[in-house]
């Protein structure tokens, strides 16, 4: 095989299918370190002029052409990982310079996405630890306190004792959330196959959250909720999820003699009908920069008020995942001083 500027059979025929096919950017240059031929990913990348030029007025990083030159001259391979901006975002890419016979070929694989599965990762991880390590280290501080100074102390002792429960209490709903968190992850792809009564399922839940409503001194209402309303769901999983906003409407969004309404009702969308159920409360609301943000995991707008009322951080990521797996959108509407209003829509279909 001879490759060279020159057309020929190959070149015309087969090569371009064999190069099109492929799933990455690559490129191939001659020994006169001219682009011989480029497929339509290494057009997209680089512009769509790169054949019979110069490789050097296409790809402009020293270290890719140290690798060229070092290739078509030695007849040597290189791997590399470079940040590159040949367009206007910045992306990160495996670069496989590998000789072929009179040239040289040169694959880029774009790496961004997996790197930033990786980061993702990276912070989750670290948030996860961060979390866990703030009360653990209170529990051995209170310990190490009954054991020594305060060993004598009864009242200390009673008090410590009590932050310790709470403490350790904040652990478990944290390892709780992340287990719920990991098995709506798990079910997302898992379509509900049980027919169930929307409506009598969120009037279960709205009545399990009276006395947590009652203790708060916040009024809960419900619309909507009388008539049956059948859907293919998972009951455990709505409850959780109005459990979550219900929650969030009366930790975040209410002050005593407050009020939240939860409603359902049949509606249209752009992808046909659907079930709308919301939960609306009357506080100061959530400022716009927050709010697509809210469902990233232990997100949260001040996280000492959510802290001190027992939050994870972690309840509208698990209602998004939930939401998602019912093939459902969450929509939040709120402005400062608006009150909020979230919007969970189940499609019929
Ligand atoms: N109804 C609401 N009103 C105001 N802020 C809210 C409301 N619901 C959620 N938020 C904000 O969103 C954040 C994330 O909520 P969530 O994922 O349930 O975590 P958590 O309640 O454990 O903090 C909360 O910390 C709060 O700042
Ligand atoms: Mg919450």
């Amino acid at each position: 095989m001879f490759i060279s500027t020159e057309k020929n059979a190959l070149l015309e025929e087969f090569l371009p299918a064999l190069l099109a096919g492929f799933p990455h950017a690559a490129i191939l240059v001659a020994r006169d370190s001219k682009v011989a031929m480029a497929n339509p990913t290494a057009a997209a990348l680089f512009g769509p002029a790169l054949q019979g030029r110069h490789y050097g007025l296409t790809l402009r990083q020293p270290e890719v052409l140290d690798s060229v030159a070092d290739c078509l001259y030695t007849g040597t391979g290189a791997t590399l990982r470079l940040t590159m901006r040949p367009s206007d975002q910045e992306a990160s890419f495996a670069i496989t310079i590998s000789p072929v016979p009179n040239g040289a070929i040169c694959v880029f694989e774009d790496v961004s996405p997996q790197e930033q599965t990786d980061q993702m990762r990276r912070d989750f991880v670290a948030n996860v630890s961060h979390e866990l390590r703030t009360p653990l280290t209170a529990l051995q501080g209170f310990i190490e306190t009954l054991q020594g100074p305060a060993r004598e102390d009864a009242a200390a002792r009673a008090r410590f004792l009590e932050i310790m429960a709470t403490e350790a209490e904040r652990m478990n709903r944290l390892v709780t959330d992340l287990l719920h968190l990991s098995r709506v992850e798990a079910q997302e792809r898992l379509r509900p196959d049980t027919e169930i009564d929307l409506a009598a399922t969120i009037a279960l839940a709205v009545d399990g959250l009276r006395p947590l409503a009652q203790r708060a001194e916040v009024t809960l209402q419900s619309k909507g909720l009388d008539a049956p309303r059948n859907l293919f769901a998972d009951a455990d999983q709505i409850m959780q999820v109005v459990g979550n906003l219900v929650e969030n409407a009366i930790k975040y969004g209410s002050i005593k003699g407050g009020r939240v309404e939860v409603g359902l009702t049949e509606t249209v969308t752009l992808r046909g009908p659907a079930y709308c159920f919301w939960v609306q409360d009357a506080g100061s609301g959530i400022a716009e920069e927050h709010i697509p943000r809210l469902t990233e995991r232990f997100y949260r707008v001040d996280s000492h008020r959510s802290r001190a009322q027992g939050g994870t951080g972690l309840g509208l990521a698990i209602v998004k995942h939930i939401v998602s797996r019912h093939r459902g959108k969450l929509s939040i509407e709120s402005g400062k001083g608006q009150g909020s209003r979230f919007s969970v829509f189940l499609p019929l279909g």
